[in-house]
Order: C-alpha cells, then structure tokens, then sequence
C-alpha cells in the first residue's frame, strides 16, 4: 500500500471512532441528565414517603432500591402508578403492602420519562432512558 493511501486510512478510521465515542457519550450525558432530573422530582414528589435512600418505610411504604417490582414487565405499571396512583395490594421483594399511594396529575409526561428514567437505572436494573414516547403510550392504557 502507498504510504499516502494508507495515512488517509488511518486518518478515516480515527475519525470514525472519534464520532463514534462523541455520539455514544452524548446518549450517556443525556441519561445522566435524566437521572439527575429525576432524583430532583424524587426529592419533591416521592421521598417523603419512599425514604431518601429508596428503601421505604417499614410494611407501609415499599421499597425502591432493589425492588423486584421494577421490571421491565412491569414499567406501564409503575407509569400509570406514578399518574394514578396506587390502591389494589402490591407484593414487593415477598412482602404484601396494602395502602394507598396518591397520583400526581401534575407530573406531565417527560416528568415521568425522567422520575422513571430515575428509579431504574438507579434502583432497578436498567441503563437506559425511558423515552416520553414510552410514557405517552403507556399513559394511553392506564385502567
Ligand atoms: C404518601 C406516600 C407515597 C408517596 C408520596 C409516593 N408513594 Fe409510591 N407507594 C406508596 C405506597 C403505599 C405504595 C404501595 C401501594 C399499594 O399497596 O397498593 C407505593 C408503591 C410504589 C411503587 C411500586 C412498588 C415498589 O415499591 O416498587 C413504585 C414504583 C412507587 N410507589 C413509586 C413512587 C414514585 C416515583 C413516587 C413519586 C412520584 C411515589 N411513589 C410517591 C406510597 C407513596
């Protein structure tokens, strides 16, 4: 290979990883910016009775951190929970709770991304954002 071709290559292969690395820590500054987002609604809306720390309040409120009830499976759930509120009984990590948890109609859609975005990648298993679009849809079929 003539040593001018192959110096364009290395310089294309350096610009490709260097774009790929920009764009991968652009989707990670955004996460990071929900989940910091998110603990503040946290904060304002959900600690007082969930504990600074997520792990509840004895058998009245249930944990967050670690809770096995934050599964993918069930993210529509805790969406529209987060919304409506909670009423009907809720098994968490094996132990029943049974109270009632207010709605927040105040909270708007991309609050919820973010809260959401918030509680699974912080106490449930994720590293991703859970998108508005997610929401909206999820929203749409709450009982
Ligand atoms: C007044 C106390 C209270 C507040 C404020 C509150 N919760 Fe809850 N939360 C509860 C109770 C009680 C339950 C269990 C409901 C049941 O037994 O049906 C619950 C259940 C949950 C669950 C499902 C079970 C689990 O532990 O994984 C999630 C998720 C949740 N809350 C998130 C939130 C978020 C997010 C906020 C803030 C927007 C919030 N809660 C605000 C009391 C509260």
């Amino acid at each position: 290979m003539n040593t001018s071709l192959s110096k364009v290559l290395v310089s294309l292969s350096f610009m490709g990883s260097l774009s790929l690395a920009s764009c991968q820590s652009e989707g990670e500054v955004k996460r990071q910016q929900y989940v910091a987002e998110g603990f503040e609604l946290y904060k304002s809306s959900c600690m007082n009775c969930h504990q600074a720390n997520g792990e509840g309040m004895a058998k009245l409120y249930p944990p967050l951190a670690k809770s096995d009830f934050l599964t993918e499976k069930n993210k529509a759930l805790v969406i529209c929970g987060i919304r409506h509120g909670f009423d009907k009984p809720l098994t968490v990590n094996g132990q029943v709770y049974h109270q009632t948890m207010p709605g927040n109609s105040a909270l708007k859609a991309l609050d919820i991304a973010v809260l959401t975005t918030f509680l699974y990648n912080e106490w449930g298993k994720e590293k991703k954002i859970t998108e508005v679009q997610e929401v909206e849809k999820a929203l749409a079929t709450c009982p």
